[in-house]
């Protein structure tokens, strides 16, 4: 029964952000404000506010003043994109929905409402009853606020959804764009922009996130930073196709809005069915660093939780590739539990014919030719020397030269029964198709029924190219293919609650907050290389706190890149993420040994701090320089840590201010170097003398390095004296990093 929705104006208020919603008078809903948080308001201010907001009508446009909802229809005079695309065949293309109910966690509104978080649903059809729209909007205990809908056929005749996109408003001042773009060993690359009027739109057809996904896509007022100037945010939370936009229409009306994205005819609505959007989120705060911690206080949120506890671990790829040999990968596994390491991941080339990329992906099974009694000796010897074990997947691909796709060529996805241009060698198994779905399932159980694996790195090395289903002539089948992939991975986790999964796609082209709600970590990026990661840790951390962001310190010379870095650069970048080792350590030194041994222990010592605090990121003046931290809950502990990507200009580099700090407390900033100091090390005065035994630094130190940690006194200073003043810079070579621990003393 309809409820009635007249007077529904709602105020919804969390951790500093206020949303109104307007849903008066049977309109689908409206945000009136999304931002900055207002005290509770009554009724008749809510009601005033509401009339407030209405601008005056353009000139020479229809006479109703813009009002551009979460779902923006055209019925209304809204000349901008629409939020829902589709029609009967051509017919019923510009629906008018009528909101027939509305409800606040799970209680019918009927009057003004004020709460604190909350969940709202919006239950609404067309004025012809042949479509049911059902409207989620969510503010979270952390101020994050999330949109998805769905739509429901209700007649005979069949629907195609074309478009399904949520928009949120942003004020005129929100003038600045950013999102990213990247590629294969460069992901999450930012990229800044006016926006102006008309589209800014980023659309993504590849089957999965992307490298050059846009990530998230903020507005700010010019100039925004880490710390400063107020910043509306979007991202779609879907693995498959998707887009982000932001739209400023004539008259000014600005939005931010995404969906994902269809593909002609991939959604037809029968009778009864329903097509449910992704979430999409929506952050606002004070600077980046605010809409940052919004994500990560959700992500932080979800269950099962991810402890700060992280092993340690050790993934084998840049150390053999697909040279697996037993002796040598248990070798391995001895020396990574001699230095700490605590999880051994097994990577590509233990299954079918897989010895190279040109064969056997897809045949999930544990090969004669490489393991000649199945992996139990090397998973006996991992488990015996105290570590956990994982394992490769690549589910949703094969080789043409595979025995699935010799089996089953009907399950490589494809538009025509010609298959699309390879990738990698290899296609996509159709997971849209049960019994290839099963097929998948029914390996990767077996498997795990066989072996006490702990970990799964799951990958997916090309993107959807032509992804239709043979066996529906060629239609697409990327939302089923997403759906499917989802399930599958939900499938196995109920099975194995304890099993943990890390998203890869070709290093980092799977990480969204959708593939998030089914995994435990995204592997950053195929460059390990740190002068690289130190921007793509800064900008993954925009969305995913730090336990999340696999971290690895690999060998001297970057597989990527081919640039050599100190071991100091190399920890010192990866421990603000799940630190892990992908380095042949059988060709490492003692000294190098030592060292990595070190820098190991330092970071389970600090790992409850670096990979559960609250993340910091510094504004500088220079983009060379690279100030970033973690700071404590309660603002008792903090690492922060300076990285020089470059020659300075000037040199030295400014005085360090760090921020999160409480500023009524005193703080100890000791520049900690564990197991080496970085080259070119002059320190300040205010360091004081080192404390490690034997370690004359001398000023002008050409080559860091040390087999103890070196630690200096460093000095005491108010949080608010950090904050606004700072304290002078050490000088140090390009390609360096100094970490500071800083503790609150009174
Ligand atoms: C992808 C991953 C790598 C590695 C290889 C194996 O590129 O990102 O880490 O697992 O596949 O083929």
């Amino acid at each position: 029964m309809p409820t009635d929705s007249r007077d529904s104006i709602l105020q919804l208020t969390a951790a500093g952000v206020s949303v109104l919603i307007d849903a008066k008078g049977g309109q689908l809903p409206a945000i009136v404000h999304w931002g900055a948080g207002l005290p509770a308001l009554t009724a008749r201010q809510a009601e005033t506010l509401v009339g407030a907001s209405v601008p005056v009508t353009s000139s020479n446009t229809v006479d109703l003043p813009p009002r551009p909802g979460l779902l923006p229809g055209h019925h209304s005079g809204w000349t901008g994109r629409p939020g829902l695309r589709g029609s009967f065949g051509g017919i019923g293309w510009s629906p008018k929905f009528r909101t027939q109910t509305v409800a606040l966690n799970g209680t019918p509104v009927t009057a003004f409402t004020s709460s604190g978080p909350g969940l709202l649903e919006i239950s609404a059809l067309d004025d012809a009853d042949r479509l049911r729209l059902d409207l989620t909007l969510e503010l979270l205990p952390g101020g994050l606020l999330r949109s998805r809908a769905q739509l429901t056929n209700l007649c005979d005749e069949k629907y195609t959804v074309e478009d399904l996109a949520l928009s949120f408003p942003i004020p005129s001042e929100a003038t600045e764009l950013l999102d990213f773009a990247g590629n294969h060993n460069y992901e999450r690359i930012p990229q800044r922009g006016t926006l102006r009027t008309g589209t800014h739109l980023r659309e993504n057809r590849k089957g999965r996130t992307g490298a050059d996904s846009a990530y998230i896509l903020h507005a700010g007022t010019p100039g925004f930073g880490f710390g400063h100037g107020e910043v509306w945010a979007v991202h779609t939370a879907w693995s498959g196709n998707h887009q982000h936009y932001a739209e400023r229409v004539f008259t000014g009306e600005q939005l931010l809005g995404g969906g994902e994205l269809l593909l002609p005819g991939e959604i037809r609505l029968g009778r009864g069915d329903s097509y449910t959007s992704p979430w999409i989120y929506a952050s606002y705060g004070t600077g980046l660093d605010e809409v940052a911690h919004r994500f990560h206080t959700h992500v932080r949120s979800r269950s099962p939780q991810v402890s700060a506890e992280r092993p340690v671990t050790l993934n084998v790829w840049e150390a053999v590739y697909f040279g697996h040999d037993e002796d040598k990968l248990i070798d391995l596994a001895e020396r990574a539990a001699a230095i700490g390491v605590e999880r051994y991941v097994l990577d590509d080339g233990w299954f079918g014919s897989r010895r190279d990329d040109t064969s056997g992906l897809g045949d999930w099974v544990v090969s004669p030719d490489v393991w000649p009694t199945g992996l139990h000796p090397l998973v006996d010897r991992v488990h015996a020397l105290g570590m956990q074990f994982g394992l490769w997947f690549e589910p949703e691909m094969a080789n043409p030269d595979s025995d699935v796709a010799r089996a089953h060529p009907e399950w490589i996805m494809a538009a025509r029964t010609e298959w699309p241009v390879e990738s990698r060698h290899q296609q996509v198994l159709n997971l849209g198709i049960p019994e290839a779905y099963e097929h998948v399932k029914k390996h990767i159980l077996a498997l795990l029924a066989e072996y006490p694996i702990d970990y799964i790195k799951w990958d997916h090395n090309r993107d959807l190219i032509e992804a239709g289903n043979q066996l529906e002539a060629g239609r697409p089948g990327v939302h089923a293919q997403t759906l499917a992939f989802y399930a599958l991975l939900e499938e196995i986790r109920s099975l194995h609650p304890e099993l943990e999964i890390e998203s890869c796609s070709s290093g980092g082209a799977r990480v969204d907050l959708g593939v998030l709600e089914h995994t435990d970590r995204v592997w950053v990026s195929d460059s390990i290389d740190p002068h690289d990661r130190q921007t793509m840790l800064r900008w993954t951390t925009q969305l995913l706190p730090p336990e999340y962001m696999g971290s690895h310190i690999a060998s001297g010379r970057s597989h990527t890149t081919g640039r050599r870095h100190d071991l100091a650069f190399r920890a010192g970048t990866a421990i603000f993420g799940h630190l892990g080792v992908e380095w042949d350590l059988a060709t490492a030194s003692e000294e190098e040994l030592n060292s990595l041994r070190r820098w190991i222990a330092f970071y389970k010592q600090e790992r409850s701090l670096l990979l559960a605090g609250d993340v910091v990121r510094m504004d500088g003046h220079d983009s060379s320089i690279l100030v970033h931290g973690v700071v404590s809950r309660n603002r008792s502990r903090a690492i922060f840590a300076t990285a020089a990507l470059d020659s300075l200009y000037p040199d030295p580099a400014g005085r360090l201010k760090l921020r999160g700090l409480d500023p009524d407390a005193t703080y100890r900033v000791e520049p900690v170097f564990p197991g080496t100091t970085p080259s070119g090390l002059q320190p300040p005065a205010w360091w004081g003398q080192p404390t490690a035994a034997g370690q004359a630094i001398r000023p002008t130190s050409l080559r860091g390095g040390a087999q103890d940690d070196v630690i200096f006194p460093g000095g005491s200073f108010h949080g608010s004296v950090l904050a606004k003043v700072g304290v002078a810079s050490p000088r140090i070579h390009p390609d360096q990093v100094v970490l500071y621990r800083i503790t609150k003393i009174g």
